[in-house]
């Protein structure tokens, strides 16, 4: 039987956050309700971050209400702090228990400029979270953010990402994104950022994001999958841009992820019609 790997679609959050125009909720509950039909079973659809620093992401409580949720799919927003959590639980209904996933930075640079804090800081404001989430029976995912590079600090070694994993598992035993922030990971970097991390947490508890800016993506997907990896996120369509790289693609495209890992045996349960739908109703609100 083939193996499975787990695709995380971050289309509707990291895609849309970057795009420069605003969309109504409508249309961002129309993609993701097409997404819910898909055989995804991870959809993040949106942040309670604050409107100031990503207002693309102001209306995910009206996303959250108006989304129709579809059994067996699992949907998650952001939340870096307890007012985030308060949004959160204002935003949620209770037939309807969204995932939560924090957030911090390998670098020191992209920590201050995304969160307005350092590492450590960052890590104190989502304690509370974590353990109100517990508390309140809601799943936690935990990112990590440039894990290869860092657009104010340059490249990132790989024992710092070790660090922050560690530092993020300490909170509490949640599975880690590893996200290629900027898209200027090589595979040869990439794999050798993995073997730090595997060092510290075991490949099944990691997922792959990465950011295709460079053109790399899915060489990276490659090596993370011969290390072991067999989750990863993607935006459908190839979502969303760079902000330090205008006009470079966003987030590997859901449509080429499936196409690699069909092509190396790999089962995801995703339905690559439905994909390509959303794909091209994903086109149209770049
Ligand atoms: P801050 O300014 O330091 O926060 O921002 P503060 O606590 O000093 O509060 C200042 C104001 O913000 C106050 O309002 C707060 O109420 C409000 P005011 O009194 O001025 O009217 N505020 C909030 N409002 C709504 N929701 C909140 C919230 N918190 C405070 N949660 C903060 C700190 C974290 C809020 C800010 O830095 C922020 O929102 N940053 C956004 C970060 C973000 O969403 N980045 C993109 C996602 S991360 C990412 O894309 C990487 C990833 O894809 C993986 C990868 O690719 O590497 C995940
Ligand atoms: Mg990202």
């Amino acid at each position: 039987m083939a193996e499975t790997v787990r695709i995380h679609e971050v289309g509707p959050r990291d895609g849309l956050q970057n795009e420069p125009g605003v969309i109504s909720v409508a249309r961002k509950v129309a993609l993701i309700d097409l997404l819910s039909r898909s055989g995804l079973r991870d959809i993040e659809v949106g942040s309670f971050v604050s409107p100031k620093w990503v207002p693309q992401m102001a209306d995910t409580d009206q996303v959250l209400a108006q989304l129709t949720p579809v059994a067996g799919v699992r949907y998650a927003v952001l939340v870096p702090n307890m007012r985030g959590w308060e949004g959160y639980l204002a935003a949620r209904r209770l037939h309807f228990l969204p995932d939560i996933a924090v957030f911090i930075s390998a670098s020191e640079g992209f920590s201050q400029n995304n969160l307005n804090c350092s590492v450590s800081e960052s890590v104190a404001r989502l304690r509370p979270v974590v353990a109100a989430a517990a508390e309140a029976g809601v799943a936690v995912r935990g990112y990590v953010s440039c894990v290869t590079d860092c657009p104010f600090d340059g490249p990132t070694a790989p024992e710092q990402v070790a660090d922050a994993v560690a530092l993020l598992r300490q909170v509490a035993p949640m599975p880690i994104s590893l996200g290629d922030t900027i898209g200027k990971g090589t595979p040869d970097r990439v794999g050798a950022m993995l073997e730090a991390v595997l060092a510290v947490v075991p490949a099944a508890e990691l997922a792959g994001h990465f950011h295709d800016t460079g053109g790399q993506a899915l060489a990276n997907i490659d090596v993370s999958l011969d290390l072991g990896l067999r989750a990863f996120d993607s935006a459908v369509g190839g979502l969303g841009g760079c902000p330090y790289a205008p006009g470079a693609p966003g987030n590997v495209a859901t449509e080429a992820v499936l196409e690699l890992l069909d092509q190396r045996g790999f089962e995801t349960g995703v339905d690559p019609a439905v994909i390509a739908q959303a794909a091209e109703m994903a086109k149209g609100m770049r």
